[in-house]
């Protein structure tokens, strides 16, 4: 029967080559089983991973830094400082004969430095009209996708002084 088939037109490789070519883009059941089986091992290991890390997580610690005198901000007046590095610029804002608020002064848009704005009563960010409460950093208008970031604030006996970084 060789000497027929020899005859025809196709090559004889192909008729011992297991796998024909419109057969090629069916995928077995076993190929998807092996996928699927695959996929869901890759996701269970990460969640798992971050199920890990949320658990061991900790928050960083931050040390504690003298801002500046309650008394040498007057109320509505600013006092821009470092923290908890010198190169993170803050900004404080004396809202009331009390009350004291700081927050980063970095826009939580594009990182433009934030100020205070006293006749409007807000932060405010020159770069793309973005606005936050100065009372507690929350997004009045604009594109800033969160809060600025506030610095925790503790007033010992007349200082002001920085104890950590809380985001929005
Ligand atoms: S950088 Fe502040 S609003 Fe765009």
């Amino acid at each position: 029967m060789n000497w027929l088939r020899r005859a025809s037109s196709e090559p004889l490789w192909k008729d011992e080559f297991s796998i024909h070519t419109a057969d090629e883009k069916y995928v077995t059941r076993r190929q998807l089983t092996k996928f699927l089986v695959l996929t869901s091992l890759g996701m269970f290991v990460g969640n798992i991973w971050i199920l890990i890390r949320s658990v061991f997580y900790r928050s960083p610690q931050y040390a504690e830094m003298e801002v500046a005198l309650a008394s040498e901000i007057p109320i509505n007046g600013v006092k821009l400082f470092g923290y908890p590095t010198e190169k993170d610029r803050c900004i404080m804002v004396r809202t009331t004969d009390n009350q004291y608020v700081a927050y980063s002064q970095k826009c939580t848009h594009l990182s433009c430095a934030v100020y205070y704005s006293q006749e409007n009563k807000r932060l405010e960010c020159p770069c793309h009209e973005g606005f936050f409460s100065v009372e507690d950093g929350s997004v009045l208008q604009g594109p800033p996708p969160r809060p600025l970031p506030k610095i925790e604030l503790e007033n010992r006996a007349g200082v002001l002084v920085a104890t950590g970084v809380r985001e929005g």
